[in-house]
Parts: C-alpha cells; sequence; structure tokens
C-alpha cells in the first residue's frame, strides 16, 4: 500500500509561506508583488488555468492582471504588450500561457520576457542559469515536484530516476534538478527503446508524457515513487493521469493523484517566483 503524496497539502504549506512573506514585504516597503497573465485566443484549458493563476494569487494577496488578446493577434503586438510589461513598475512576474497560436513563434516570445521577470523560467538566459546549476526562475512544474519530494523527506541521492517525456517545460527541468539532487537521470521519451526495461529500474518516476494511463504496474518496481505530471481529459469528461493509478498505487512506496497531485504546485510555485522577483529587485 503507498503513501499518498498530498500536493494540495505541500501547497497549503507553502502558500502559508507565501502568504507571510508578501504581508512582510508589504510592510516594510508598501511593494504588493505583481504577475500579468498573458492569454492570446480561446483554448478552454488554458483560460481556466489562467482563471486558477488569477484567484491563487488573490489567496495570497498577490496583485495580478489579465490580457487576454483574440487568436488572431500578431507577433507584433504581443512583442508589443510584453515590452510594455518588461517595463511597468508594478509587475515582477510575466506568464505567457502556452500553447501559443502556430502563426506565433513560441521561442520569440518566450525570448523577449525579461528574464527577471521570467517566472516560468522558459528565457533561455534562465534556463542556462538552471543548467549551470545556479537557477533564478526554476519552472514551476519540476520545481513543485522537488518542493514534494522534499516535504515527503523522499531520498534523491544516488536514485536511480526516470524522467518519461523531454519537453522544455517538465521533462528536461526536471531531469536536470534531479541530477543536482544527485539522482542518477535517465530521460525517455517516444522513441526509447525497451522502455519497461528503463522504468522497471527506476527508483522515481516522474511521467509527464501526456497519455493517459500509460504508466501500468507491471512497469514499476515495487517501492518506487511514481509523480504523475499528466493531465488528461478522458471522454467521460474525468481527469486522468500518465500513470494507471488503481494499478501502480499497489506497487509504489509514494504517489501523487491525479487531480491532487502535482497541479496545485505548479501555480504554487508560480506565486513563489513572482514574489521571490519582487524581493531580488527590491535586493
Ligand atoms: N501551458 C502548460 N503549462 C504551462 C506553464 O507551466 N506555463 C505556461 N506559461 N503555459 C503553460
Amino acid at each position: 500500500m503507498s503513501k499518498i503524496i498530498d500536493g494540495k497539502l505541500v501547497s497549503a504549506n507553502i502558500r502559508e509561506q507565501i502568504k507571510e512573506r508578501t504581508k512582510a514585504i508589504k510592510e516594510k516597503y508598501s511593494r504588493t508583488p505583481g504577475l500579468a497573465a498573458v492569454l492570446v485566443g480561446e483554448d478552454p484549458a488554458s483560460q481556466i488555468y489562467v482563471r486558477n493563476k488569477r484567484k491563487s494569487c488573490a489567496d495570497v494577496g498577490i496583485y495580478s492582471e489579465e490580457h487576454k488578446l483574440p487568436e488572431s493577434t500578431t507577433e507584433d503586438d504581443l512583442l508589443e504588450l510584453i515590452d510594455k510589461l518588461n517595463n511597468d513598475v508594478n509587475i515582477n512576474g510575466i506568464l505567457v500561457q502556452l500553447p501559443l497560436p502556430n502563426h506565433i513563434d513560441e521561442s520569440t516570445i518566450l525570448s523577449s520576457v525579461t528574464p527577471e521577470k521570467d517566472v516560468d523560467g522558459f528565457h533561455p538566459i534562465n534556463a542556462g542559469h538552471l543548467f549551470e546549476g545556479k537557477p533564478k526562475f526554476i519552472p514551476c512544474t519540476p520545481h513543485g515536484i522537488i518542493k514534494m519530494l522534499e516535504f515527503y523527506n523522499i531520498d534523491i541521492e544516488g536514485k536511480n530516476a526516470v524522467v518519461l517525456g523531454r519537453s522544455n517545460i517538465v521533462g528536461k527541468p526536471a531531469a536536470i534538478l534531479l541530477l543536482q539532487k544527485n539522482a542518477t537521470v535517465t530521460i525517455c521519451h517516444s522513441r526509447t527503446k525497451n522502455l519497461n526495461d528503463e522504468l522497471k529500474k527506476a527508483d522515481i518516476i516522474v511521467a509527464a508524457i501526456g497519455k493517459a494511463h500509460f504508466v501500468k504496474k507491471e512497469m514499476v518496481k515495487e517501492g518506487a515513487v511514481i509523480i504523475d505530471v499528466g493531465i488528461n481529459r478522458l471522454e467521460t469528461g474525468k481527469l486522468a493521469g500518465d500513470v494507471d493509478f488503481d494499478q501502480v498505487e499497489e506497487a509504489a512506496s509514494f504517489i501523487t493523484p491525479v487531480p491532487g497531485g502535482v497541479g496545485p504546485m505548479t501555480i504554487t510555485m508560480l506565486l513563489w517566483n513572482t514574489l521571490t522577483s519582487l524581493e531580488d529587485s527590491i535586493g
């Protein structure tokens, strides 16, 4: 029987700290952390994410504003808005919700956010700092994963960690962070040969491939720690992770549920980064 890693509990704990720090900075410097969320187009999931992010900001005392732009927005229009936000003293964090429409080049946009306000940690400069082992802004989902492992005192050093997925948002930064914690890290993806053998060797699995119920019991070593990043909408409307929770729960020592696992941590670390951005700017 495994122990559930409760993302809501860990989140609540960290959000309390964020609330306290936000209050302290208000009292001392009369400054409020500010987040600008930029949403282009009508993607329903993105609209929900942005709404949740803004609500979470309000809960901890962080100011937020939403810039909702039509699907037809040009790259130049978007660059102009980001330039304005880069220079807005009331904004400490800029979040451009992904995915962007196809006619807008993602890397051009992500590189246009000033690294000092890049609370997603997606700018090449921040990716470079992370790579170097001196991170400034760590991408929110992998950061949240590490915080959860720490909260439950789960040993990372010397463990075999398998990251399933190689996205810039989750897979790659998660692998680097685990490596920095002295895990032996393997990154697996759609072209990996003998995937089951790789997974079976893992003490820690981070599943981030976006395929519902992909990880089955027979792929998992007895006692493994399972971190499920997947948020897949089933035909029934229910949310499902990348891990077949009902099966894998029996084999795992620790496992994150979906929902209520990694999801809440992503937003929490965005709040953390936004507050940290203001704190760093004050010095
Ligand atoms: N789309 C899916 N995940 C993310 C995220 O962490 N940040 C942003 N900006 N967009 C996303």
